[in-house]
Order: structure tokens, then C-alpha cells, then sequence
């Protein structure tokens, strides 16, 4: 959950290293720091974000060609300057940054304490690089060697580089279970935990592979051995990303940036998939699949937070479209539960980063007990598509605000395209209603266009309720995950207490809440069960509640009863998930703004979750 940034060429290091940490802030920002070597290892480090650290370093020498860096999120010891990393070996002839948990931290640094060792910081990557030293000088063997002997010893996971006083032209870095790209410059190597900071100096990637260690050494070819010493050959891939897509391009947020991105992502998640014209869908990623797919004993869907979401939209989908029955699971639930699953079932495991801990291990598990695991990913290369026996890119591009919006739409535009192959190969839906709805889906980007331009209510309406603690947010059918989606996205950047509910639930307890300091906003457009919806909302408005209402363009009606309206355009009722949503991303940006919330980098919150 932290990230991390290394460079070794004939560049200065400090500003490649400032720059990447910069990019992956969105990873964790509790603290950072940096290791420059010149001579010795010069380590600055500091509790905050990487601003902190430059003005920590502002006076200080940073020169030098190689160097490590890491922002961290702190799961092993309060954020402090103690803990942030890099970390010295005892001799301070080692420095280590690392991202992912040691498990049996606390049984190794007994071991380490017992033959002298002494502990400054409460981490377990401390311990790490103790035993890395241990090692070195009681085998006498080389860095890299000393590394790949550790990590055989170690339980848990690691994203590592490590720097050595003897051996001032190499950067050893090593991986398992959290990520490590390395990026191949003209004469100089990058090294990171996404292609973010990489992607300005070089295209050429290598993404490290579970049990790998690199030797990323300066004038020499890159060297990739696995911990069980078998040499391998680094596989070189070229980068889909351009730099422009890193940057904030004249919005003030990367949040409200890439909320305006919404109908270029869905637009890119569609290309080449997409042919309304002929009236089909091809889903390259999975066509091996697709049979078992249709013929699966049961579809399960495993995500986790606003991924989890899009799975309970793309729940209504299949059954609504496809007539396939789907369960959806939070994945850090369905990893516990002994679930009962086989090789007829078929597992969809969403995720934005391609990192989320859970996930992975949900799906390793579903893989060992024989399911078929397709993925709904965004970031190329990650760890979840490398771990599914297929899936689909979403292409929406990078998701820098850590509050998850273009990549929830751009899951959800896959899910539909899935469940509308699904219905194409099943010929469950007359040709001329297949077609239309088609043509609606190939609209959609067009009707969010429009949508977004309703800015001034959405401002009006955030400022009415900054100060209220909290909100309810009620959906039927298709609009209840919406409903959950609005709720969490209020709260993680706001901090104001908001709740999801099927609106038909909130006579069963919710309703007590109710005042007239409630406001309730409800997704209320004119499809599927409009009027038991409306009847919902007279209940609200009899208990004096605030009403925000989520309406279809022209609905006079809710009008009269709610106190305030946003209105969507009108569409097929399928596609309401992915209109509706957007009206509650901008309420919750802006609701974030005005209590002065930083809304691109939420409190206690990571844009990747690599821990349990
Ligand atoms: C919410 C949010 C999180 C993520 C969750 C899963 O805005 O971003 O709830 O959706 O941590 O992350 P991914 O999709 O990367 O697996």
C-alpha cells in the first residue's frame, strides 16, 4: 500500500525520485522518504506527504546518480519520521524501502535480537533488511544473493529495493505479491510500483513477477532470478500510457478530471468491442470463455469497495439481460467462508488497480479449487490479470484520485457489454430490440456529455447540506447499488456520515433517522418501479426530510414534492447506473471542496490496497 520509486543512470536521481513520488502519493501518504548514494547513503525522511519532504530536504546535499524512495501507508508502526522509510541495516550499509507485510516479522527479529541486533523503528521491513545483513556477513556472499536467501526465509509479501555501501552501482529489488515495474531507459533504469513515474523516460517496462529478484546495475544488462535461483529472462513490454493522462490538465483536482472523463473512458471501454450497426458485441479477452461462461453452473462476482458496486449492477444486468444467475461477494468475505465452488462455476474478479489483496487471494482461492477466473481490470500488467485465466481491460485510463470514479463506470460499461454477449449468444432478445439497445449503449457517452453540465444545482445543493453529519441515499433495482456507490463516495472524501439502503428497506429501520436536518438523496428516474419509488419519497417528505431527487429530464412530478431535483436524460433503464452516478460523484466533490477536504487524497485511505 505504499509506493515506491528507484532510479540508477547518469541522470541526477533526486528530481526522477521527487517526480515519482509524486505520481504514486495516491498510494499512501503518510510519510516518505529517500536514499541518495554518494559515497555513503544519505537518507531524508519525513512524516507527511512528499511536499514535506521537499521542503524537509530543501537545504540539504541531494547530488548523486542512483538512489531509493518510498510514500508510505502505515501498517506496521504509527506514522512517524522513525518509521517512514528508507530504513539502514544496523551497520548502515544497507537501505531498504518496501512495500507489502512480513508475517513472521516478529518470530525473525526474536532471532535477530538474540544475535545483537537492535530495532529503532516498530516495521517489520526493518527486520528485513537485518536479516538481509545477517546473512551477507556470516555466508559472505554477494547483495543479491543475501536478498534471494532472505526472502526464503520470509511469509508475506514485499515490493523491495535495496542500495548497498559496497556495491554503489546496483540497485537489488525483489517482489511478491505487491507490484514492481522496472523501466529499461537508453542507459539508465527506473524502478516503481506502477508505470507512473516511469512512463515519462522510457515505454520499455519489465513488470517483475512474483519470487523475482533484479539486479539493476549501471552499464550492464538487466538481470531477473527467481528466490529459488533460476536464472530468467527479463520478458520487455511496451507502455499504453502517455504522460498527458498523469497530469491534471487544467482541472484543479484529478478527481474532477477524471470525473469529466467519463465519456472519453466509457467511449475507450467500448472501442472495438462495441459494433452497433451489425448489431453485435466481441469481447476478444474472453472469447475462449464465453461457452463456459453461458453454461456455468453460477456466475460469482468478487470485488471489493466501489468495485464491489459495479458487481452489484452487473448482478441486475446478467439476470435482467442475460437470464444468467450471478452472486456477488465481497471478496475479503468469500476468502474466509469456505465457500463451496467448483470447476462448473465461473468467478469475475473486478478491480480497478489489479492490486486489491483480497481479491487476489479470493481469486487464488476459487483458482485452486478448479472455477474458471476471468478479470475486469484496469491497469495493465497488474497483479489481478496476471493471476485470471482471462478477462478485459476497462481502458479508463489512470485513476489517480484515490475516490474511484471513471473506472466504476468504465467496470460497469464491461459488465453490460458482457451480459448483452451473453443475451447475444443465447438469442434470448428479439433482433430489433437487441439492436436498439445497442444503439442506446453506443449513446451513452453522448447523454453523460450533457449531464455533466448541471454543475450549478449540484454546487447549490452541497452547499445547503456541507454542514449537515449525515446523509441517506436510497435506489430500488438497478439504483440501489447507485444508491451504495453515492453513499461511499460522500463519505470518503467528505468524511460526513452517509448510508446506501434499497429504498423499500428504509421502513425497516432507516426511517427513524429521519428529520428535517436528513437529507435523502434518492435515484429516482422514470423506468422500473417509478411509482413505489415515488411513494418513498412521500414517506421522506412526510417526516420532514430533505429531498434530493435523481430524475429523468421533464419529470414535473417529483418536482413538486422534492426540495431539490438533478436531472439525467432519458434512457434505457439498464444505462441508468452509469448516468445516475455521476450527479453523486460531483455532489460529493463538492461537498468535499467546501469543507475543505482534500479530495484527491482522502485520509486514511490508499488508492491501492495491498493489506488485508
Ligand atoms: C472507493 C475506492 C475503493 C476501491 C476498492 C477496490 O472510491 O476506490 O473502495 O474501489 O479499494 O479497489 P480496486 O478496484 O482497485 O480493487
Amino acid at each position: 500500500m505504499c509506493g515506491i520509486v528507484a532510479y540508477i543512470g547518469p541522470r541526477e536521481a533526486y528530481p526522477i525520485l521527487i517526480k515519482g513520488l509524486q505520481r504514486l502519493e495516491y498510494r499512501g501518504y503518510d510519510s516518505a522518504g529517500l536514499v541518495i548514494a554518494n559515497g555513503g547513503l544519505n537518507m531524508y525522511k519525513t512524516k507527511g506527504k512528499v511536499s514535506d519532504l521537499v521542503e524537509y530536504v530543501k537545504d540539504q546535499k541531494t547530488s548523486g546518480s542512483i538512489g531509493i524512495a518510498h510514500t508510505r501507508w502505515a501498517t506496521h508502526g504509527e506514522p512517524n519520521q522513525t518509521n517512514a522509510h528508507p530504513h539502514y541495516s544496523q551497520s548502515r550499509k544497507l537501505a531498504i524501502i518496501h512495500n507489502g507485510i512480513i508475517e513472521n516479522y516478529s518470530s525473525l527479529k526474536e532471532e535477530l535480537i538474540h544475535r545483537g541486533y537492535e530495532f529503532h523503528s516498530d516495521t517489520d521491513t526493518e527486520v528485513l533488511v537485518n536479516l538481509i545483513e545477517d546473512i551477507q556477513t556470516n555466508e559472505k556472499v554477494s547483495l543479491e544473493e543475501a536478498v534471494r536467501i532472505a526472502l526464503n526465509q520470509v511469509i508475506g509479501a514485499y515490493a523491495i529495493a535495496i542500495l548497498s555501501v559496497d556495491s554503489p552501482d546496483t540497485i537489488v529489488a525483489a517482489r511478491k505479491g505487491s507490484p514492481l515495474v522496472i523501466g529499461i531507459g537508453k542507459d539508465d533504469y527506473f524502478l516503481a510500483s506502477d508505470a507512473t513515474p516511469i512512463i515519462e523516460y522510457t515505454k520499455n517496462v519489465v513488470y517483475l513477477e512474483d519470487e523475482e529478484v533484479a539486479v539493476l546495475k549501471r552499464n550492464e544488462e538487466l538481470k531477473i532470478r527467481n528466490i529459488k535461483n533460476k536464472e530468467l529472462t527479463p520478458y520487455i513490454q511496451e507502455l499504453e500510457w502517455n504522460l498527458h493522462e498523469l497530469e491534471k490538465g487544467g482541472y484543479e483536482h484529478f478527481m474532477m478530471k477524471e470525473i469529466y472523463e467519463q465519456p472519453r473512458s466509457i467511449r475507450d471501454s467500448m472501442r472495438g468491442r462495441l459494433h452497433a450497426q451489425e448489431g453485435t458485441i466481441s469481447l476478444g479477452g474472453i472469447i475462449d470463455y464465453e461457452q463456459k461462461l453461458l453454461h456455468a453452473r453460477r456466475v460469482i462476482i468478487i470485488a471489493c469497495g466501489t468495485s464491489w458496486h459495479a458487481g452489484l449492477v452487473g448482478e441486475y444486468l446478467f439476470e435482467d439481460i442475460a437470464r444468467v444467475t450471478v452472486e456477488v461477494e465481497y471478496a475479503s468475505e468469500f476468502r474466509y467462508r469456505n465457500p463451496i465452488i467448483d470447476e462448473d462455476d465461473v468467478v469475475i474478479a473486478i478491480s480497478q488497480s489489479g492490486e486489491t489483496a483480497d481479491t487476489l487471494a479470493a481469486i487464488e482461492l476459487a483458482k485452486q479449487r478448479g472455477a474458471t477466473i476471468l478479470g475486469i481490470c484496469n491497469v495493465v500488467g497488474s497483479s489481478i490479470p496476471r493471476a485470471t485465466h482471462a478477462g478485459i481491460y476497462t481502458h479508463a485510463g489512470p485513476e489517480i484520485g484515490v475516490a474511484s470514479t471513471k473506472a466504476f463506470t468504465a467496470q460497469v460499461t464491461i459488465l453490460t457489454l458482457m451480459a448483452l454477449r451473453l443475451a447475444e449468444l443465447k438469442g434470448n432478445i428479439p433482433k430489433s430490440r437487441f439492436m436498439h439497445l445497442l444503439a442506446e449503449l453506443e449513446n451513452l457517452p453522448n447523454h453523460i456529455e450533457k449531464s455533466l453540465n448541471n454543475r450549478g444545482i449540484i454546487q447549490e445543493i452541497a452547499k445547503r447540506f456541507q454542514d449537515v453529519s449525515n446523509f441517506l441515499y436510497l435506489g430500488r433495482g438497478y439504483n440501489f447499488p447507485v444508491a451504495l456507490e453515492g453513499a461511499l463516495k460522500l463519505k470518503e472524501i467528505s468524511y460526513i456520515h452517509a448510508e446506501g439502503y434499497p429504498a423499500a428497506e428504509m421502513k425497516h429501520g432507516p426511517i427513524a433517522l429521519i428529520d428535517e436536518n436528513m437529507p435523502v438523496v434518492f435515484i429516482a428516474p422514470k423506468k422500473g418501479i417509478y411509482e413505489k419509488v415515488v411513494s418513498n419519497i412521500q414517506e421522506v417528505k412526510a417526516r420532514n426530510g430533505k429531498i434530493i431527487a435523481i430524475v429523468t429530464e421533464g419529470d414535473e412530478h417529483i418536482k413538486k414534492i422534492a426540495d431539490y431535483v438533478i436531472e439525467i436524460p432519458e434512457t434505457e433503464e439498464f444505462l441508468i447506473p452509469m448516468l445516475a452516478s455521476i450527479p453523486l460523484q460531483k455532489l460529493a466533490y463538492h461537498v468535499a471542496i467546501l469543507r475543505g477536504c482534500n479530495v484527491d487524497q482522502p485520509r486514511n485511505l490508499a488508492k491501492s490496497v495491498t493489506v488485508e
